[in-house]
């Protein structure tokens, strides 16, 4: 007797039938969301400089990125727009004649078993780029933004969206758009909000993209510190409180702690969002040829799921779901 228990772990792993049914954690289609950027125009399909691989679609020509990602069992799409205008308030964001608006009726009339996401946010639609308004000292007016972001989410509700993903991170936004949304009879919307947004450098090809850095300063006054994840953690909690249905972790790769602390703490949904950085930093690493694609990308993903998302928002979605 050696004292110690005969513990072979190699016999619960070297089986690979066996490994295979004792996975805990999966990766399936199902689980994940296709962030898709929508244009004015018609005919449009443009590819987007800073995020090679993925492209501006005008609303007649998005079939043919929903059509295969669906085939592959993709459920759910995630709209960002490029507008016509842009003003101080941001008002495109909620004209019912601007590309998101016109996506969703569109899609939700064409496809009525897919699942459509609004990003409810002020930064694409402003001229200045920050994500509310600004009051006369310059800084971003935190009430005054709470009515843009309910008429924007109101018009997204009306257009055909399922749920509204309010990402500008000011305080209270959970709060005033389920206000403005029941109010209006739009009670079945539900609200997934970005809990833990971090202040991160991996949303710059995205802003090239959405063609929504801010013209002056930066976002840290209403994105989280990454060095406080006590204060993201009470953050995200608030938006818990009021009422949020499904929260959003991003960017998800340097936010996996973050993800499973709020794994622990509440019950609802969760998703890890592998933003455009991300996108860019493992496309990158693949085609220097140091990282395998497939295996690469599965193993990312996974592991968002591992820290306790329910759902995984990536630029790779449909390239994932047919590999899996
Ligand atoms: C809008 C918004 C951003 C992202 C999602 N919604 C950009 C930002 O906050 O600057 C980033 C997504 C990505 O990088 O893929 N506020």
């Amino acid at each position: 007797m050696s004292g110690f228990p005969k513990i072979r772990m190699r016999r619960i792993r070297e089986n690979s039938t066996l490994r295979a049914m004792l996975a805990e954690v999966a990766l399936e289609p199902r689980h994940l969301v296709l962030p898709i950027f929508v244009c004015p125009g018609e005919g449009v399909s443009s590819p987007i400089a800073s995020m090679p691989g993925v492209f501006h679609w005008s609303v007649d020509r998005l079939p043919e990125i929903i059509e295969p990602a669906s085939d592959a069992g993709v459920k759910a799409y995630l709209f960002f727009g490029l507008p016509d205008y842009k003003d101080a308030n941001g008002t495109s964001a909620f004209d019912s004649s601007q590309p998101v608006q016109r996506a969703l009726a569109f899609l939700r009339e064409k496809y009525p078993d897919i699942f459509l996401i609004a990003d409810t946010c002020m930064c694409e639609y402003t001229s200045h780029g920050h994500c509310g308004c600004l009051s006369p000292n310059g800084r971003v007016d935190n009430d005054e933004t709470l009515k843009l972001l309910s008429m924007t989410a109101l018009s997204q509700a009306k257009a055909g969206a399922h749920m509204v993903a309010p990402s500008d991170m000011m305080d209270g936004r959970v709060d005033a758009v389920r206000d403005a949304l029941d109010k209006e009879g739009f009670s079945e919307v539900g609200i997934m909000s970005y809990a833990a947004k971090l202040a991160s450098a991996f949303y710059g090809p995205f802003r090239e993209a959405a063609g929504s850095a801010p013209g002056f300063g930066d976002r840290r006054g209403y994105q989280l510190p990454p060095s406080n994840p006590r204060e993201i953690i009470r953050d995200a909690t608030l938006d818990i409180e009021e009422g949020a249905d499904l929260l959003i972790v991003k960017p998800a790769g340097p936010c996996l702690d973050i993800a499973s602390r709020l794994r622990e703490r509440t019950d609802l949904p969760m998703a890890g969002y592998v933003v455009s950085g991300e996108y860019v930093m493992l496309n990158a690493a693949i085609s220097s040829g140091a990282l395998d694609r497939e295996r690469a990308l599965i193993e990312y993903h996974l592991s968002v799921r591992r820290a306790g998302c329910d759902l995984v928002m990536t630029y790779f979605a449909t390239e994932l779901a047919r590999m899996l």
